[in-house]
């Protein structure tokens, strides 16, 4: 099987997951992509969603299925999205594409997170893909030389082709921080909080994935 017929197949496994009458939380990436094509079929058993992105409202809106402001909302039965990196233990290393502050504030809230990933995300220890940071612009070089003194190499996520920044959904920076080895997901997750400047930092141990939906040749895994 391929990489995307691995996500598909997790996308649709995690519908089973998906509460009647209630709103869900919609995560952003190709897995999650593949999760809202499969939301649209039951679109009506529903009552809308929250998105972790613009790219996620739009797709969602596309397919006709209602997107709620998080402000509207007091309660969400369950979150729903990809992952770059996940360990057995539910810990993640998440922002890939961009959209870890959104993703973060919808997961906080929801009741259950179901990740949903292909098996080749599934590692022991955190670290191998560059961990994205969201800054406030100015902070950029200090979070940076944080991190640096934290053993890590950080870099500026760059818009593709060009020099320039690339801007977040909410007018951030992102720092990738590559050569990391994070054996205790919390502790760091906690460590880079406390970092002024930063925004959120794409490690989601403290609220990690309650169950993991993995594609693997032999079918769906789920390690909960
Ligand atoms: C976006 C994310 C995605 O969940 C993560 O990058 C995985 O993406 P994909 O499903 O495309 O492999 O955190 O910010």
């Amino acid at each position: 099987m391929t990489q995307d017929e691995l996500k598909q197949a997790v996308a649709r496994a995690a519908i089973d997951y998906v509460v009647d009458g209630e709103i869900i939380g919609v995560g952003t990436g190709s897995t999650a992509n593949f999760f809202i094509d499969e939301l649209a079929r039951i679109k009506d058993r529903i009552k809308g969603t929250v998105a972790s992105s613009e790219a996620t409202a739009a797709r969602l809106r596309g397919h006709g299925i209602p997107v709620f402001d998080l402000n509207e909302v007091t309660s969400i039965a369950v979150y729903i999205d990809g992952a770059d990196e996940i360990t057995s233990g539910g810990a993640m290393i998440k922002g890939g594409g961009a959209a870890l502050t959104r993703e973060k504030i919808v997961a906080s809230v929801s009741k259950k997170f179901v990740c949903i990933a292909d098996g080749s995300k599934l590692v022991d220890v955190l670290g191998k893909f560059p961990l994205p940071i969201e800054v406030l612009p100015m902070a950029r070089n200090a979070v940076m030389r944080r991190m640096a003194a934290l053993g890590g190499q950080p870099k500026l996520r760059t818009k593709a082709g060009s020099d320039d920044a690339f801007i977040t959904d909410n007018g951030g920076e992102l720092v990738d921080v590559a050569g990391l080895q994070i054996t205790d997901p919390a502790g760091f997750e906690m460590q880079i909080n406390q970092i002024v400047g930063v925004v959120a930092v794409g490690l989601f141990a403290q609220r990690g994935a309650d169950v993991c939906l993995l594609g693997t040749s032999e079918g769906v895994k789920k390690l909960e």
